[in-house]
């Protein structure tokens, strides 16, 4: 652990019994072996899971791995991925070492602004009401701040408004929230119905919906990663790791071409996605969703990350909404959650956003490797053959 991060580059983790693998992480990231335990009784108790959902019998547990490797904005991260699928975790690790090489992910998270739609039906006029919501726009900010004080004085807040027709007779206000570190639904659903009912005055209207929308398209992480061809290439030439680069090229390029690869390369990225999402606590619903709305934002079906050569090397985007959590909700109750946070040492949930679209554009790198390369059975049924030998 360096400057309290740890180091994620750990040779031979993979190959070390799991008491040495859970002592390395206590040493990595200075937590206790207790406070490490949590993970062996699956992060929350059965009494503290009824106080989250209804009808409690149980708690339902999942492996937690580390990815490795991981080298994001200038730091090493160990990220914790809870995830049933055989093979996503030392994908993930292979191919944040080929970026590393390349200097590491870069991500930059927007801020985390969510929308809350107010839907106002049976509109009398909808371009008058239109200038009258327009007109209002000052008092309609201060009101959605004074319905959400807390969050206010944490620094988050109303920062605009949009109004959008869908036909003469109705229309949806949007008002932006800065959540901060929360994910923000409550929030969001508490300022639509705060304003609800002066909107629909000031529109004669009735009142329709009030609730978040999940198409976080304004709290979106973007995500690059250049993997040189020597580091494509591994124990290969060169020339081998530029054709395989071209061909990574390709496969992103048949993603962009078709709708029905372009689901499965999505899936991909969500093999990395979710696995820190559901580690963390948060929504991964809300995330699927809002994943594969922006996927679709204009009318077709893209995939989240394109590939392209450049300059002796291969680049990856991804950008992807990312309304995720450090505070609130889940994370209050999950000790589990907690627990993963701190391994990530995050700070932020924006910096968490940074963290988990590097993980999806690693893991789809990997998963675009294998593809192009020598198929996604040999590595991919290798490591399930070991997990069903080992059941
Ligand atoms: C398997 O879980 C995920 C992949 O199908 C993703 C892809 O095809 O890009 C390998």
């Amino acid at each position: 652990m360096s400057d309290n991060h740890p180091n994620s580059r750990l040779p031979g983790f993979y190959r070390a019994p799991l008491d040495e693998r859970q002592a390395e992480l206590a040493r990595q990231t200075g937590l206790s072996p207790d406070e490490l335990a949590l993970f062996t009784s699956g992060g929350i108790t059965p009494a503290g899971a009824d106080r989250i959902v209804e009808n409690v019998v149980g708690v339902y547990a999942l492996p937690v791995g580390l990815g490795l490797n991981f080298h994001i904005n200038g730091v090493d991260r160990l990220i914790p991925m809870a995830v049933e699928e055989p093979s996503v975790i030392a994908a993930a690790s292979n191919a944040a070492r080929m970026v590393r090489e390349g200097g590491g992910f870069v991500a930059k998270a927007d801020e985390s602004i969510m929308a809350a739609q107010i839907e106002l039906r049976e509109v009398a006029d909808a371009v008058a009401a239109t200038a009258a919501i327009a007109a209002a726009h000052k008092e309609i900010m201060a009101k959605a701040d004074a319905a959400i004080p807390q969050l206010v004085e944490f620094g988050g807040g109303c920062r605009d408004m949009e109004i959008r027709a869908l036909s003469d007779r109705r229309l949806v206000v949007h008002l932006y929230i800065d959540c901060r570190d929360a994910m923000g639904a409550n929030t969001v659903n508490t300022v639509a119905e705060a304003l609800a009912p002066r909107l629909a005055e000031l529109a004669h209207a009735r009142i329709g919906l009030r609730i978040l929308s999940n198409l976080a398209d304004r709290r979106v992480v973007r995500v690059s990663g250049r993997v040189p061809f020597a580091a494509l290439a591994g124990e290969k030439s060169v020339e081998e790791g530029a054709a395989l680069a071209h061909a990574i090229e390709a496969a992103s390029r048949f993603a962009e071409d078709d709708i029905y690869r372009a689901a499965t390369h999505n899936k991909g990225i969500m093999n990395g996605v979710d696995p820190v999402v559901i580690a963390t606590g948060n929504d991964w619903r809300g995330i699927e969703a809002g994943a594969h709305a922006y996927a679709a934002r204009d009318g077709r079906y893209r995939p989240l990350s394109t590939w392209r050569v450049e300059s002796g090397g291969l680049v990856g985007q991804l950008a992807m909404p990312m309304a995720v959590a450090t505070v609130g909700g889940t994370l209050q109750v999950h000790p589990g959650a907690r627990l993963a946070l701190r391994i990530l040492g995050v700070t932020s949930a924006r910096e968490l956003a940074e963290i988990i679209g590097s993980v999806g554009l690693g893991q789809n790198l990997a998963a675009l490797k294998a593809l192009a390369g020598e198929g996604i059975q040999r590595g991919h049924m290798a490591l399930h053959q070991r997990a069903v030998s080992r059941a």
